[in-house]
């Protein structure tokens, strides 16, 4: 059978210049997340995908420790009970950091499957799937920068360097985020 073809492109664009800003967008971003999506996290070492993912995670009302998954390579949280009697759709979240990853096919033994089938997935260095990672994916791209507009980044601590979220994705993903993003819309 052809596979469907996948045409993401850049659709949004947000200054998350400090922990506010990713908070804000983590309050907004999370409850749009539901069982199989995928979201890879795009940028170099130190852009900041882990910082967001842990925002994502916590906005959706898990309260305990986000740790790194750079040694576990996935971890896993399930919903909590608040956030199921809220919403009892809340998927579970897979948190993977697949730097480490030697061969693509190595994922399978993580149980990449069940998290595509059951879960959202938020995934840092997603490259490392090769042909495995799943089309229509969501790409959150972030790159370092210079914070030139002066209301952003009030509490940063990094002499004025901040980050640029990109929002990648084909027209399913513009249309699920355009109530809740439209303002960020690149035209
Ligand atoms: N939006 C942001 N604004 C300012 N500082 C940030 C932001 N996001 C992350 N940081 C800071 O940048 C540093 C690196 O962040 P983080 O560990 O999230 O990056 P990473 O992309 O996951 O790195 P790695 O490639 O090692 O996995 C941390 O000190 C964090 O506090
Ligand atoms: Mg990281």
């Amino acid at each position: 059978m052809q596979k469907p073809e996948f045409h993401p492109e850049i659709f949004a664009e947000l200054a998350l210049d400090d922990m506010a800003a990713v908070k804000d967008f983590a309050a907004r971003f999370a409850p749009l997340l539901a069982a199989c999506d995928v979201v890879a996290l795009d940028g170099g070492l130190g852009a900041g995908k882990t910082t967001l993912c842990r925002a994502i995670i916590q906005a959706r009302g898990y309260e305990g420790d986000v740790p790194s998954p750079t040694f576990n390579l996935v971890q896993i949280y399930d919903p909590s009970p608040n956030s199921l009697r809220e919403n009892p759709n809340v998927p579970t979240i897979w948190h993977m950091d697949l730097y480490r990853l030697e061969h693509p096919e190595e994922a399978f033994e993580l149980g990449i499957e069940e998290a595509f089938d059951t879960a959202a997935s938020l995934i840092e260095w997603p490259s490392k799937l090769g042909p495995h990672l799943p089309a229509g994916f969501l790409t959150l791209r972030l790159e370092i920068c210079e914070i030139t507009d002066q209301n952003n980044g009030q509490n940063n601590d990094q002499n004025n360097i901040g980050r640029k979220l990109s929002l990648i994705g084909d027209r399913v993903w513009q249309e699920r985020l355009k109530p809740v993003f439209k303002k960020d819309f690149i035209s």
